[in-house]
């Protein structure tokens, strides 16, 4: 053990969050830990503080004061964008999570747009507007297929891949007549790309950038990718399709980003995760800069981190990259979203989930929580659409796959529903994302 240990705090609920708790345990440096407010899984790692009202800036630090935190980890965007970070950094304790002006690179589409222009970081063509008029006739100008984008923070709800001219017309329509409240008074459109999407985080301070292993997430409700979008039903990594350019020019776009956040004009104080979500096409394109660990992602690419995640976030927030060491697991990942029936639609909760613990009991498996509690009675029950994840390591992509629909045929809850197929196209190699 290199360091003293601490008291730590992660704020979110989700799977997420779980994973980042679970890494953190198994720190002999993590001394109590804390997660607000927390979920059932959460709950036997960490003590859940529920009241804690993870945007609120002043409460976090106050708990932190009161609780002697040696670190705050910030698992969503929502308490980046709006300046939690700034206020318990400037409290004088070390958050892992960007200031509120480097959460602009996920909290305004255009800022990030900007910043990717202004820095050569390839992405698509696009354009950004106040008013519907202009945005449409930029529509009518570069035809469809199109991508209409909310500027702001819409729970991933706000951008809409349109077919066709009427769709994308329709899409800045809706934008500016408020579905998406203010986040969507500003709208970026752009080109539409197409290929495989991987998603690639790297821990960033002071300007440089530790990228770690690069991940892939399926966005679609149903097997064969169809149906509606959701926030992830299933993720691997390693990607076994990228290629060692792709890899590199990756890595590459996550260090320019990096330097760019520590250099006028949008020099911030980021000491956190940057997520560069890509879309391999000719050369891989920024699709999104998030600024926080992705959610599935995180789930595969955390237990194949070898090393002390405790030892790594204190030098990203402490701003000492230079105490950096990342290294990785041999192991493939494959995680599986069990999920209530209905989601992303509407669905109900309070079902009781049986086979946790037997799943947990097959070797090289890990049940991450993220809409789950635990009723009066003690028992696990489903409170989210996204309800586990269920994560398998393995020798082979294959073995892991296997494993984790191994594990994921012992759990059950009244109308759980799953894809079936995660990882399949990857299996089948590139050529698989030609049709
Ligand atoms: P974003 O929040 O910007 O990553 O967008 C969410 C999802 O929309 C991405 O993961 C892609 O699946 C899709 N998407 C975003 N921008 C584009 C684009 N320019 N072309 C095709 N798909 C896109
Ligand atoms: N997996 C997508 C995200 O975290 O934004």
């Amino acid at each position: 053990m290199k360091g003293k240990t601490v008291n730590i705090l992660v704020l979110g609920g989700g799977g997420r969050e779980h994973a980042i708790a679970w890494a953190l345990s198994q720190s002999p440096r993590c001394d109590q830990l804390y997660v607000a407010p927390g979920n059932g899984g959460t709950a036997s790692i960490a003590q859940n503080v529920k009241t804690l009202d993870a945007e609120d800036g002043e409460a976090v630090l106050a708990f932190a004061k009161d609780h002697e935190i040696g670190l705050v980890v910030v698992g969503p965007e929502a308490p980046l964008v709006v300046g939690v970070a700034d206020i318990v950094r400037a409290g004088g304790i070390p958050v892992f999570g960007p200031d509120a002006q480097g959460a602009q690179l996920e909290g305004s589409k255009t800022y990030s747009k900007e910043f990717m222009e202004a820095n050569g970081i390839p992405t698509a063509r696009y354009a950004s507007f106040t008013n519907a008029a202009d945005a449409r006739a930029y529509c009518e100008e570069l035809g469809a297929p199109l991508v209409v984008k909310a500027d702001g923070l819409a729970a991933g709800k706000g951008v809409i891949v349109a077919e066709t001219l009427e769709a994308a017309l329709d899409a800045v329509d809706s934008c500016f007549s408020g579905t998406f409240g203010e986040a969507g008074s500003r709208v970026v459109v752009e080109e539409m790309l197409t290929g495989p999407e991987c998603s690639l985080l790297a821990f960033v301070s002071n300007g440089k950038a530790f990228c770690m292993a690069p991940a892939q997430d399926h966005k679609r409700a149903y097997d064969g990718d169809l149906g509606p979008n959701t926030g992830g039903m299933g993720v691997y990594s390693p990607v076994p399709i990228v290629t060692d350019e792709e890899m590199a020019a990756m890595v590459s776009v996550m260090e320019t980003a990096a330097a760019a956040t520590a250099q006028d004009p949008f020099k911030t104080d980021y000491r956190g995760c940057l997520y560069g979500g890509f879309m391999l096409t000719e050369g891989p394109k920024v699709l999104e800069f998030n600024a926080r660990f992705g959610d599935p992602e995180t789930q595969v690419v955390l237990p194949r981190l070898q090393g002390d995640l405790v030892d790594i976030m204190l030098a990203v927030a402490e701003g000492r990259p230079e105490d950096i060491e990342l290294s990785w697991s041999n192991k493939w990942a494959v995680s599986v979203v069990l999920a209530s029936g209905g989601y992303p639609g509407s669905y109900e909760k309070g079902k009781v989930i049986l086979g946790v613990s037997e799943a947990e009991r097959l070797d090289d498996v890990i049940v991450f929580h993220a809409g789950t509690a635990l009723n009066n009675d003690g028992e696990l029950i489903t409170a989210g659409g996204r309800v586990l994840n269920v994560v398998a390591l393995g020798d082979t992509f294959e073995e892991a796959r296997n494993r984790a629909y191994e594990a994921c045929n012992l759990i059950k809850f009244e109308d759980m529903q799953f894809r079936s197929d995660i990882g399949k196209r990857a299996l089948l190699g590139r050529s698989a994302w030609d049709a």
